[in-house]
């Protein structure tokens, strides 16, 4: 269901110019945040048409970019292709279910923006986070902060208003990661179905694998 919802908005995606923002501010704070480098092979969670992943492409290795949309994930693949991205690969996935074709597979960053919120079970995400990052690798997370429901228009795949960041660091802490920072990343100014003009804070949370 959520990833039709997707599949429809794929196409004008990117002519929003709050998402643009907002993922230059996240791609910004990763890159501030986490100490890339070229050795770094990355896997992101719900990358959409891959307005992070296209800015993060030339300070890593190699970068998984999975999402549950077909969608989205052929306007990425335009994209890979008309810029030769060469080091982007783009795969269907929903990390939350059972299977796992990345299984055996090692990452030395996983990074997500405003997914985490669609994906009811949040820490079976994490688990498998944790079992998909190489030792001492590292967790990027951004997503809204607790909000009332304003913000999306439509609440179709909406499972969770935000997080508070204090209890997102405690689940992140449980799963097995350590190190943790958690930053404003970004606030998005935009008028809400109710017509009022509302701030809603984004946060980057980041976290360290932790020793087995
Ligand atoms: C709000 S969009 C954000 C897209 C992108 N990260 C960005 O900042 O533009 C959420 C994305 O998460 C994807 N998504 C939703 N549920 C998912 C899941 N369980 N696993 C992977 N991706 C999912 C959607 O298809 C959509 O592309």
């Amino acid at each position: 269901m959520t990833s039709e919802l997707f599949d429809k908005a794929a196409g004008d995606w990117d002519k929003n110019s709050l998402r643009l923002q907002l993922a230059r501010s996240v791609a910004a704070a990763i890159k501030n945040t986490v100490p890339l480098n070229n050795d770094m092979s990355a896997l992101e969670i719900g990358c959409g048409t891959g307005l992070i992943t296209t800015e993060l492409a030339p300070h890593l290795k190699s970068i998984v970019a999975t999402d549950t949309s077909g969608g989205m994930l052929w306007v990425l693949q335009e994209k890979i292709n008309g810029q030769s991205l060469a080091n982007i690969e783009t795969m269907q996935l929903d990390l939350a279910a059972d299977d796992n074709p990345l299984a055996g597979r090692s990452f030395n960053l996983i990074y997500s923006s405003m997914t985490l919120h669609h994906i009811k079970n949040t820490a079976a995400v994490l688990q498998k986070c944790r079992q998909l990052l190489a030792p001492e690798g590292f967790l990027a997370i951004a997503d809204l902060e607790k909000e009332d429901g304003t913000f999306h228009g439509d609440m179709g795949g909406v499972e969770h208003l935000g997080f508070a960041p204090g209890q997102l660091a405690e689940l992140v802490s449980k799963s097995g990661f350590s190190q943790l920072n958690i930053a404003t990343a970004h606030v998005i100014t935009k008028e809400n179905a109710q017509r009022q003009v509302r701030d809603y804070p984004v946060f980057l949370l980041t976290a360290r694998r932790g020793e087995p």
